[in-house]
C-alpha cells in the first residue's frame, strides 16, 4: 500500500461556492485514494511518514482542458490578428512542421516541461495531423505523469494543401493509431479530434463520430468560437442554425466531450450542450487575443452546464491556468457589464473550482480533495508575495496567488498519488 500525507494549510473547493480550507491539516491518501483531511492525524496512520510543508498552500492540481501542443513553438507571437488569418498565418504553417519528429521532440519536450512546472496534472490536448509526432507527444506526458486525451487532428477540407488529408486517409490512420495507443498508456489515452467544422467533411464527421463510438473515446473540438468559423458552418449545413446541431448529428456531443469556448450559443444549443453532458473548456486568455468574443459563463453555470478552463496555447500565451483563473474572472466582468449587469460575474472561488473541479470531473473523481478523489496536488510557496506586515487570511493568500504566482511558486507536485 502506498500511503502519502501532506500537511500544510489545505485549501479546495468541493463545490464552486466557496472555498474549503484546513490551516494546518493533514491530508491522507492511500493507494491514489484521498481518504480525508483531518486537524489531527488518525491514529491508524500514526506510524505512516508525513511530509511537513508547514506555513505553504496544499491545492488539487490543475486542469488545462484545451491547449494545442505544436503552438507552444510561437506561444506569445502573432496576437494581432483575429482567429481565421491567425489560424493561416501561424497555426496552419507552424503545424506543418510536425511531421519531422526531430523538430517535434525539441518542442513536445519543453511542452510538457512547462505543463509539469506549471501544476498542470490533466489536461485535453490537440497535437497535429500528424501520426508519429502525436504518438511522440504521448510518449513524452505519460514520462511526466501528465493525465492527458490527446488527438491526431482531422482535416480534410478547407486547410492548406501541406496540412490536408483526404477523409478515407484520415479515418484510417486515426483508426490504426487508436488501436495502437488506447492501451499503451496508465496516464494517456486518444482523443477523437476534429479540428472544427469548417476543416472537416460531412464524411470525416460521420467517420469520426463512428470512430468514438466504436472505441467508447472522448471527443475534443471547437465550437461556436467565432462568426467566421460560423458563417461557414452555416453554408455548409443550412439545415442547422448552430455548430451544435453539426456535431450532434455526427454523434460528437456526448458526456466524453469536451468542447472550446462556445463563446455565441443559441438557446437550443445551450438545452443540447448540457443534455448531452458535454464540458466546456473556457480559455479567457484566447478569447481576446483572437478577437473571438466573450462566453456566457454565468449562464452556463446558472444551467448546470460542465465548464473548465483552458489556456488554448497559442491562442493563450500562458500555459498557467492560474492566469485562465483571473482572466476569467476579468472577462466575466466585462460580460456583466455588456449584458446590462445582468450576468453577476464570477467570484474567485468560482474560478478556482472552474480549473481544478469543474475540468477535473471530466477525468473522473479528479479536481478537489474529497474522500475517493485521486491525490492531484500541488504545494505552493508564496512567502515572496507577503512581507512581516501583511495579515493575510489563507483565502486571501489564495487569491493573490491566483493573480501573481507562477511556476516558480510551485515547490512540489503530486499526480495520481505520487511525487511527481
Ligand atoms: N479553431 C480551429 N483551429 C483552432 C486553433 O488552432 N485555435 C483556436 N483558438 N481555434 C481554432
Ligand atoms: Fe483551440
Amino acid at each position: 500500500m502506498s500511503t502519502v500525507i501532506l500537511k500544510g494549510n489545505i485549501i479546495h473547493t468541493p463545490t464552486k461556492e466557496k472555498f474549503e480550507i484546513v490551516p494546518d491539516g493533514y491530508l491522507v491518501s492511500v493507494d491514489n485514494e484521498i481518504r480525508g483531511i483531518f486537524t489531527e492525524l488518525p491514529e491508524k496512520y500514526a506510524a505512516c511518514p508525513v511530509t511537513d510543508y508547514g506555513d505553504r498552500l496544499i491545492i488539487p492540481g490543475l486542469c488545462d482542458m484545451h491547449l494545442h501542443a505544436p503552438q507552444f513553438v510561437y506561444r506569445g507571437l502573432g496576437l494581432d490578428l483575429q482567429l481565421m488569418d491567425w489560424l493561416d498565418t501561424y497555426a496552419f504553417p507552424t503545424e506543418a512542421r510536425f511531421q519531422d519528429l526531430s523538430y517535434a521532440k525539441i518542442y513536445y519536450e519543453a511542452f510538457a516541461d512547462a505543463l509539469a512546472k506549471n501544476g498542470t496534472t490533466r489536461a485535453v490536448i490537440f497535437g497535429t495531423i500528424h501520426v508519429p509526432a502525436t504518438e511522440l507527444l504521448m510518449d513524452i506526458l505519460e514520462e511526466k505523469h501528465i493525465g492527458a486525451c490527446v488527438g491526431k487532428i482531422n482535416m480534410d477540407t478547407l486547410s492548406p494543401d501541406y496540412l490536408c488529408e483526404t477523409a478515407e486517409q484520415s479515418l484510417r490512420d486515426t483508426k490504426q493509431w487508436i488501436l495502437d495507443t488506447k492501451n499503451r498508456y496508465k496516464y494517456v489515452k486518444p482523443a477523437v479530434t476534429p479540428r472544427f467544422i469548417p476543416t472537416c467533411s460531412k464524411e470525416l464527421l460521420e467517420g469520426l463520430g463512428q470512430l468514438a463510438r466504436d472505441f467508447g473515446l472522448p471527443v475534443h473540438s471547437h465550437q461556436s468560437e467565432d462568426i467566421g468559423e460560423m458563417q461557414i458552418v452555416r453554408e455548409r449545413f443550412p439545415e442547422y442554425d448552430n455548430d451544435g446541431d453539426v456535431y450532434d448529428h455526427f454523434h460528437l456531443l456526448t458526456n466524453q466531450t469536451v468542447m472550446a469556448h462556445f463563446i455565441y450559443p443559441t438557446e437550443r444549443e445551450l438545452e443540447l450542450v448540457k443534455e448531452r453532458g458535454v464540458t466546456i473548456a473556457h480559455c479567457p486568455q484566447s478569447n481576446g487575443n483572437v478577437a473571438a468574443g466573450i462566453p456566457p459563463i454565468r449562464r452556463m453555470l446558472n444551467m448546470g452546464i460542465k465548464v473548465g478552463l483552458g489556456s488554448d496555447i497559442a491562442g493563450g500565451y500562458s500555459v498557467c491556468i492560474f492566469r485562465a483563473m483571473a482572466e476569467a474572472v476579468y472577462l466575466s466582468k466585462l460580460k456583466w457589464l455588456e449584458s446590462g449587469k445582468q450576468d453577476a460575474f464570477l467570484t474567485i472561488p468560482e474560478a478556482f473550482y472552474l480549473g481544478t473541479r469543474g475540468g477535473g470531473q471530466f477525468f473522473g473523481k479528479v479536481g478537489s480533495f474529497e474522500p475517493g478523489f485521486e491525490l492531484d496536488a500541488l504545494v505552493l510557496d508564496d512567502a515572496g508575495f507577503t512581507t512581516s506586515a501583511d495579515r493575510l487570511s489563507l483565502e486571501e493568500r489564495m487569491e493573490r496567488i491566483i493573480h501573481l504566482a507562477d511556476d516558480r511558486n510551485i515547490v512540489a507536485r503530486y499526480a495520481a498519488g505520487e511525487m511527481a
